[in-house]
C-alpha cells in the first residue's frame, strides 16, 4: 500500500506527466509520480490493452485510437492517477478500470481553468464541499488503493482548515495543497504559512506544492518542507525542478545514448519504425 510519509513526489502536469516523464522522474529519485489530469468521461471511452511490444498497459480511446493513459511495471507501485471529475459514480467507474494498474487515485480540486470550472471540476469543487466529500468518500469506500486530492488554499487559513477537515474525514490518505488561491497565478507568491497551519493541525500527510521557481537545488526542497511544516510529511515538485535537482547528484541523463540504445533494442526485436507500435497496428497484430 502506497505510503505518503516524507516522500518527494512528481506533481500532476497536463501534457507533461506522461509515462516517459514519470519514469525519468522515478529514475532521478522521485518516490511517487502523479499522472497528468485525465478527465473521467474521456477515460470511460477507453479500453484496456496489453501492449506486448512496449510492455505497457494502454488505455486506448475507442473513438480515435489515441492513448488516454499508458503505464508499465516500473511505476506500478508508485504511480497515482489524477482524475478530473464532478461526479462520484463516474469517478468510481474510472477508478475501477485502473485499480489494478496504479498505486493510488487523486482527485483534482485545484484546477482554476475555465474548462474545469464550467464542468463543475477543479476549484469548482472547493465551492461545493458536500460534492467534493461525496466523490472522495465513494472512492475510499469502494477501492483497495489509497485516495488523495489536490486543492488550492482558500482566502484564510481558518476557512482552508475547515474545508480540509471535511475532506480528510472521507478517509483520504494524504492531501496535496497548492499554496495559492483560485485567483492567484504562477507570478503570485505562494503562502507556505497557510500550508504549515494546515499541516500542523491534521493527522494525515500534507503534500506541499507550489513555488517551484525558487527551487534550484535539492536542499531548496528541504527548506520548502521546513517552511510548510511538511518536513516529516511530503513535498511535491515540478519535473523541471526535479531534473535540475538531479544534476546535483547524478551526471545529466544522456538522452542521445538512451535513444540509440532503445532503437537498437527494438530493431533487434524486428521492429523497424514507429509505425509498428501505433495503436491501430497493434490491434491488427492482436486480432
Ligand atoms: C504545464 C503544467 C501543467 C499542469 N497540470 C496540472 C494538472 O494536470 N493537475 C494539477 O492538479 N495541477 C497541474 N498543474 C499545477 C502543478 O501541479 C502545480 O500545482 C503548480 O505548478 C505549482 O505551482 P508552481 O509552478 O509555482 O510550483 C500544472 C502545472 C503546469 C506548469
Amino acid at each position: 500500500m502506497l505510503n505518503y510519509d516524507n516522500k518527494i513526489i512528481l506533481a500532476p502536469m497536463v501534457r507533461i506527466g506522461t509515462l516517459p516523464t514519470r519514469i525519468l522522474a522515478l529514475r532521478y529519485g522521485a518516490d511517487i509520480v502523479y499522472t497528468e489530469e485525465l478527465i473521467d468521461w474521456k477515460f470511460l471511452r477507453s479500453k484496456r490493452r496489453i501492449n506486448d511490444i512496449l510492455k505497457t498497459v494502454d488505455f486506448v480511446d475507442q473513438t480515435d485510437g489515441t492513448i488516454v493513459f499508458r503505464t508499465c511495471h516500473e511505476e506500478k507501485d508508485k504511480v497515482v492517477l489524477q482524475l478530473g471529475t464532478c461526479d462520484a459514480d463516474r469517478a468510481l467507474k474510472v477508478a475501477k478500470l485502473v485499480e489494478n494498474d496504479v498505486a493510488g487515485i487523486d482527485i483534482n480540486m485545484g484546477c482554476p481553468k475555465e474548462f474545469s470550472i464550467k464542468g463543475g471540476m477543479g476549484v469548482a469543487l472547493l465551492q461545493n464541499p458536500e460534492k467534493a466529500f461525496k466523490i472522495l468518500e465513494t472512492l475510499v469506500n469502494n477501492l483497495t488503493i489509497p485516495v488523495t486530492c489536490k486543492i488550492r488554499i482558500l482566502d484564510t487559513p481558518e476557512d482552508t482548515l475547515s474545508l480540509v477537515q471535511k475532506l480528510v474525514s472521507s478517509g483520504i490518505k494524504a492531501i496535496a495543497i497548492h499554496g495559492r488561491t483560485k485567483d492567484e497565478r504562477p507570478q503570485h507568491p505562494v503562502h507556505p504559512g497557510t500550508i504549515k497551519y494546515i499541516a500542523e493541525r491534521i493527522p494525515i500527510p500534507v503534500i506541499a506544492n507550489g513555488g517551484s521557481k525558487e527551487i534550484e537545488k535539492f536542499s531548496d526542497i528541504l527548506k520548502f518542507k521546513e517552511m510548510t511544516g511538511c518536513s516529516k510529511k511530503t513535498a511535491c515538485y515540478l519535473w523541471i525542478q526535479l531534473l535540475k535537482i538531479s544534476s546535483d547528484f547524478h551526471t545529466i541523463w544522456n538522452l542521445q545514448d538512451y535513444c540509440k540504445e532503445k532503437q537498437k533494442m527494438y530493431q533487434g526485436l524486428g521492429i523497424q519504425g514507429r509505425w509498428q507500435v501505433t495503436p491501430s497496428v497493434f490491434y491488427q497484430i492482436k486480432l
